[in-house]
């Protein structure tokens, strides 16, 4: 970490939990989080659940958002959620691009351009990511992957909206494997996304963006981790199930 970007540390709850359940985790993660102020803190529930888990945080340090969002206005889009429902229910953030939504609704590098300009003319912070897969990553090819999803994915965008970007590395091989890239294997990649956008928008932006890692963060890692120079946080699955481990985490940035 460098102290120049204040740490964020977000919660994807994916498709997990229910009404009752998320409400519970909600107050534990706004009760064991109280004091901390060494990171910005948000929660990703699943769109149904967003608006009791609005009402348990509003007015608190702890942010929410959505885990994804359609990059059309409105319309005959049957089954998707826009940026204004969102906002509606008082989100600050939306995760786009995530790994899952590229593997099981054939997401492309072109989808996260036009939902990451949704998000930011909406006035919402999207958490754009980006990661290779294992093949990817075994034939020598993750910086090329990489190299797209970041030119691709941010393309274009004004250097007023990049400051608003946030972008999450997960490796796709640690995602809910318990195999975490080591931080030397994060930090490469965190670095090397830092350098693409030193060229694409100055090194005044680059410096400023946070660039969270993810694939199974746990309290027992996330120290090392957000250590290395280029690491501003996580995006934590698994582990932010439970308000106590996510909570750890939160701890590591102290
Ligand atoms: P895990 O922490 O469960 O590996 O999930 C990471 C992730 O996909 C967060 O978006």
């Amino acid at each position: 970490m460098d102290e120049r970007r204040k740490p964020l540390i977000a919660g994807n709850w994916k498709m997990n939990l229910d009404l009752a359940g998320a409400t519970t985790l909600a107050r534990e993660v706004l009760q064991r989080t109280a004091r901390m102020r060494t990171a910005d803190i948000c929660v990703l529930p699943a769109s149904p659940l967003i608006q009791a888990v609005a009402k348990v945080l509003e007015g608190s340090a702890v942010g929410f958002g959505g885990q994804d969002i359609s990059p059309e206005e409105e319309g005959a889009f049957t089954g998707d959620i826009n940026a204004r429902m969102l906002l509606s229910l008082g989100c600050q953030y939306v995760c786009i691009g995530h790994s899952e939504r590229r593997e099981f609704h054939l997401e492309t590098d072109e989808s996260v351009r036009a939902k990451t300009g949704r998000a930011l003319a909406s006035g919402l912070i999207p958490i754009v990511c980006v990661g290779e897969r294992l093949a990817e990553r075994d034939s020598g090819a993750t910086f090329q992957r990489i190299e797209r999803q970041i030119t691709v994915g941010l393309g274009g965008l004004s250097s007023e909206e990049m400051a608003r970007v946030v972008v999450a590395y997960e490796p796709v091989w640690a995602i809910g494997t318990g195999r975490t890239a080591t931080p030397a294997q994060a930090e490469e990649v965190h670095e090397y996304i830092r350098k693409l956008l030193a060229g694409m928008f100055g090194e005044v932006i680059a410096s400023r963006t946070r660039i969270l890692y993810g694939g199974s963060v746990k309290p027992g890692n996330a120290r090392e981790l957000m250590g290395q120079k280029d690491v501003d946080g996580a995006l934590v699955g698994g582990a932010s199930l439970s308000a106590e481990s996510f909570a750890g985490i939160v701890e590591c940035t102290g």
